[in-house]
Order: C-alpha cells, then sequence, then structure tokens
C-alpha cells in the first residue's frame, strides 16, 4: 500500500470522526449532552466498538444539500459488545443536520438491524434527532417505514433497546414505541408526536416541552419510557445491566451468573413480613429482595403503576422476571395501567425465554366507572391473555389476598402455572370476607337483632372457611402451602425442576390479543 493510501484513509476517518465540525460538537456539549460516539465509548466495552458505513452519504441535491455534505451522513452504525456478549448500534449524531433522518441515514440503520437478525443479537439504538431530513422529503418518510418494518419483523426474535438522548418527535417515536425498552434522560430528551407550538395552536394548552414529553412525564404518566435517568452516563450504565439479564436472541437461554448466593438460604424475617391485619399494607419490594440472588432486583418501570412491580432478578445465578403486585400502593389493585405494565412485560420474558416467577397479593380489579369506561375489561384481557399463553417456566407465590378474577388472572394453576406456593397467610375466595358475607348472609343480617354482631360472626364463618390456602389445595390448585421463608430454597427447585420445560401453543398466525 502506498504513503499516499494510508494518508488518504486516515484522513478520511478523522474527517468521519469530526461529524458536523468542532463548533457543533461543542454545541452539542454546551446542551448538557455527549457526541455520539462519546455514548458509545461509554455503552460499549473499551475499544469494542467497529463501525461500518462511515464513510457513507447522502445523495439529495435539493436545498443546497448537493454543497453539504458529512462522512456518516448523521448516524454512527456498527458492532461491539457489552460484557464480552455482540451487540449491534447506532448512535445519531445531532452535529449533522440536527441528525435529521435521510434516506442514506435510514439505510444505514436497516443495514444493521438486518445483520442483527441474521446472527441474533441485540440492537441498541441512541436517538438524538430533529426527525425526518426536510430536505429529502419523502425518502426520509419511506427511510422511517424501512425502519418501523424491521422494528416490528424482529420484535420477539432479537431484543431492542432505545435510549431518547435528544429530540425525538413527530411518527420518529413509533420506533423506540415498537421496541422493547426506552431510556430517556431528564431535562435533555424529549418524545411527543406533536410538540408544544401545535399542541398550543390545537388545544391552546401552554406545556413545555419537558411537561409535554420529558423523562419524567413519560416514566410517570404514559409509560412509554421505561427508564428515567439522571444524565446519560446512568441511562448507558443501565443498559449494560439490562442486558446481563436478556439473551441474545429468542433461541437462547437468558445468562446464567456463577451464583454467589446460597441456594438454600432461608429468610425468617419472611415469616412475619405480612401484617396479621389483612388491611395493612406491607412492601413486596422487602419480599423480592429477601428472595432473590444477592438482594439484586432491576426494576423496569418502578415510577408507573406502582401497585404493580416488574423487573429482574436471579435465582441460583439464572436471570427470572418478576412480576409481582405491590399491597403498599392501592392496595396492589389491579388497574389499567398496572395490567399494561404488566402484560408486556410478561410477553418480553416470554418471548425470550425468560422464567416467570409471580407475587400475588390483589384484591381485585379496580371498580369505578373511570376504569370501566377506560376500558378495564380489555386491558385486565391482556394481562390474562399474557399469562396464559406464556410457555416459559412459570411459578407463582400467593402471599396473601388473591380475590375473584384477579386469582385467575395472576398466573394462576388453570392458567398453566407449573409451580403455585401459597404462604399461610393466603386468602383465596371469590371475594373479601366483608363484601361475600353481606352478598350470601343479607337475610339472615338483616333479621338479626344485632346486626353488627352478626356481621362480624358470619365474616368470621366465612374467613375461616374460605381465607385460607388449604381449600385452592384441596383441589390440587395450590401445589404446596409453604412457610415464607423457605420461599427461595422452593422457588429455586421449581426452576431447576422447570430446567427443560418444552410447552407449546395451538399453531396459528398469531393470537388476537384484546388491544
Ligand atoms: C434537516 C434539520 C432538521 C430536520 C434540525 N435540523 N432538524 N435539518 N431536517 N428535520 C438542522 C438545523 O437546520 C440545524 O442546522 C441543526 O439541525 C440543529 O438544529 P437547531 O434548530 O439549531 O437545534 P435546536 O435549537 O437544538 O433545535 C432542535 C429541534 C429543531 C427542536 C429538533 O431543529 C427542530 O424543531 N427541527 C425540526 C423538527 C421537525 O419538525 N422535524 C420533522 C418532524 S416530522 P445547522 O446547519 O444550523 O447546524 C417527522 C416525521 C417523521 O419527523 C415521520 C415518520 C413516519
Amino acid at each position: 500500500m502506498s504513503e499516499a493510501n494510508r494518508k488518504h484513509l486516515a484522513e478520511m476517518r478523522e474527517k468521519a470522526l469530526l461529524g458536523g465540525g468542532k463548533e457543533r460538537l461543542e454545541a452539542q456539549h454546551k446542551k448538557g449532552k455527549l457526541t455520539a460516539r462519546e455514548r458509545l465509548n461509554l455503552l460499549l466495552d473499551d475499544g469494542s466498538f467497529k463501525e461500518v458505513d462511515m464513510f457513507v452519504q447522502h445523495r439529495a441535491t435539493d436545498f443546497g444539500l448537493a454543497d453539504q455534505k458529512y462522512l456518516g451522513d448523521g448516524v454512527v452504525t456498527g458492532s461491539g459488545t457489552i460484557n464480552g456478549r455482540l451487540v449491534f448500534v447506532f448512535s445519531q449524531d445531532f452535529t449533522v443536520f440536527g441528525g435529521s433522518l435521510s434516506g442514506a441515514h435510514a439505510a444505514k440503520i436497516c443495514k444493521i438491524m438486518d445483520m442483527a437478525l441474521k446472527v441474533g443479537a441485540p440492537v441498541i439504538g441512541l436517538n438524538d434527532s430533529g426527525g425526518a431530513r426536510i430536505q429529502e422529503g419523502v425518502v426520509s418518510l419511506g427511510g422511517y417505514a424501512d425502519i418501523f418494518l424491521r422494528n416490528t419483523l424482529v420484535s420477539g426474535v432479537i431484543p431492542q433497546i432505545s435510549a431518547v438522548l435528544g429530540p425525538c418527535a413527530g411518527g420518529a417515536v413509533y420506533s423506540p414505541a415498537i421496541t422493547d425498552f426506552v431510556f430517556m434522560v431528564e431535562n435533555t430528551s424529549y418524545m411527543f408526536v406533536t410538540g408544544p407550538n401545535v399542541v398550543k395552536t390545537v388545544t391552546h394548552e401552554e406545556v413545555t416541552f419537558e411537561e409535554l414529553g420529558g423523562a419524567v412525564t413519560h416514566a410517570t404518566k404514559s409509560g412509554v419510557a421505561h427508564f428515567a435517568c439522571a444524565n446519560e452516563g446512568i441511562a448507558l450504565e443501565k443498559i449494560r445491566t439490562l442486558l446481563s439479564y436478556i439473551p441474545s436472541n429468542n433461541m437462547e437461554d437468558p445468562p446464567r451468573l456463577v451464583p454467589t448466593d446460597d441456594p438454600n438460604r432461608c429468610d425468617q424475617e419472611l415469616d412475619s413480613i405480612v401484617p396479621d391485619n389483612p388491611n395493612k399494607p406491607y412492601n413486596i419490594k422487602d419480599v423480592i429482595t429477601r428472595v432473590f440472588d444477592d438482594g439484586e432486583f432491576f426494576e423496569v418501570q418502578e415510577l408507573y403503576a406502582g401497585n404493580i412491580v416488574v423487573g429482574f432478578a436471579r435465582l441460583d445465578g439464572r436471570p427470572v422476571g418478576v412480576i409481582a403486585n405491590q399491597p403498599a400502593v392501592l392496595a396492589g389493585v389491579l388497574d389499567i395501567d398496572s395490567s399494561l405494565k404488566g402484560a408486556r412485560f410478561v410477553r418480553f420474558c416470554d418471548a425470550f425465554n425468560i422464567p416467570l416467577v409471580v407475587f400475588e397479593d390483589v384484591p381485585g380489579f379496580l371498580p369505578g366507572t373511570d376504569q370501566e369506561w377506560r376500558g378495564i375489561i380489555k386491558h385486565g384481557a391482556k394481562l390474562l391473555y399474557a399469562f396464559a399463553e406464556a410457555t416459559v417456566p412459570k411459578v407463582t407465590v400467593i402471599t396473601r389476598k388473591a380475590y375473584g378474577g384477579a386469582y385467575d388472572v395472576m398466573n394462576s394453576k388453570h392458567i398453566r402455572g407449573d409451580f403455585n406456593f401459597a404462604w399461610p397467610s393466603a386468602e383465596i375466595a371469590v371475594m373479601g370476607p366483608k363484601g361475600a358475607v353481606e352478598i350470601i348472609f343479607k337475610k339472615d343480617i338483616m333479621r338479626a337483632e344485632d346486626r353488627e354482631a352478626a356481621i362480624e360472626e358470619k365474616t368470621r364463618e366465612y374467613r375461616e372457611k374460605f381465607a385460607n390456602p388449604f381449600i385452592a389445595a384441596e383441589y390440587g390448585y395450590i401445589d404446596d402451602v409453604i412457610l415464607p421463608s423457605e420461599t427461595r430454597p422452593r422457588l429455586i427447585h421449581a426452576m431447576r425442576v422447570l430446567e427443560n420445560k418444552v410447552d407449546t401453543n395451538p399453531k396459528r398466525k398469531h393470537g388476537n390479543i384484546p388491544l
């Protein structure tokens, strides 16, 4: 190779690394944001990034674009490793046309997605873009659609993770929306279909970027974001942690770590964690951190629908997906938001061979016109559907209430729960004792001289009969009643038994989940 060739390559590379130029790179820092390449350096193992399409340029000529060309055209793409495992990445470069998506930019993203699908590795997209490249018109819109199609076709085959680290507006939001997990950063990222100016024109509402579509808004109100992070470094580190729980594709098992926690460890504190008074709350996260390996729990959607808790943990080194009613929030009731949150998480785990562990303490579905009119029937059905169709190992522990339809929904035996355990404090019934007594003993109570005493007596009778796990155990709907303290070893045993579980659903094009 001639020296001239070597020099030319070095110059081309240097030029590409500069993106939109020094000034724009500095402006990016002034906004409190990292550059596209700095982000990749933090995300990936040191020195592992291998770039492709560094020299791609757009081919547009309208609006003076023929004279404005930047190597890479606003997105850095390639592959690298995270904790030694292969991932594909794209990182939009806001310094080039505001990270806007041209036909060439879209083709680069599609190229790595196609490769990721072929080799079975996750795709991580770092989004920071002004949306469609306005000068390219329909070519840009077509580029988005090319990406949406791939997002959809690879869904459930390889994990897709989005970090929104700047603007993400208009139809562009639908690519992250289809992916499995969305990370956002407070105060520097936003997602909306239409921005504050359009909102003001159409609805006369005055709203800031952050209020309309910032990280906290989407993590608490809309549920679009699974993680709201204080800065980009935290977001990228969390993506690395998330990947440690999930396999690279739907044919692999999730990565097992060398266990560091005793599989036979019993926790006596658990025996007194559920209060004697059934109306008193307790924090289900205290149960979760006592049961799983090393007290570690990687919570997903922590700020949304707190009445259900979902996230990843490990049992004897093996990742599991945890879904738990939270008695400390709205008494753990199931409503629209918690059903959606739970259903999406269950379906992710099932798609990627991650066993499910359910902790159940649920008084039922939330009553009221608000819930009924907004469709608790169809949304609650999603959670039921998700559990019922899941074929991964499925284990349930009823810690206290399992009332009504919620008993069936929360991974009951009847919808293919593999091991269904109950603590002695479990109450399994059609409804809570008070409501039940007022219906079935209405006449006795009306006739009684002392109605309060009659209600109390009948409630005691009902509680003795139904508010315990033994009737369900008599029917075999509960496989065993276990001491809370022995939950960890029993779950680990169950997962060992189920390690080679094979279950299938009837052959079909796809089911029709009640959307
Ligand atoms: C081309 C764009 C661009 C775009 C920004 N730029 N957005 N170029 N197409 N969509 C360029 C700017 O001209 C500028 O170039 C540089 O990027 C930085 O932009 P600024 O406006 O200076 O940055 P900032 O003040 O931080 O504002 C960022 C912004 C704003 C809020 C994103 O640029 C903006 O509103 N852009 C337009 C957003 C938009 O309407 N996009 C189309 C949405 S519809 P120079 O040369 O000065 O550095 C859509 C449809 C997708 O995306 C449909 C999919 C189905």
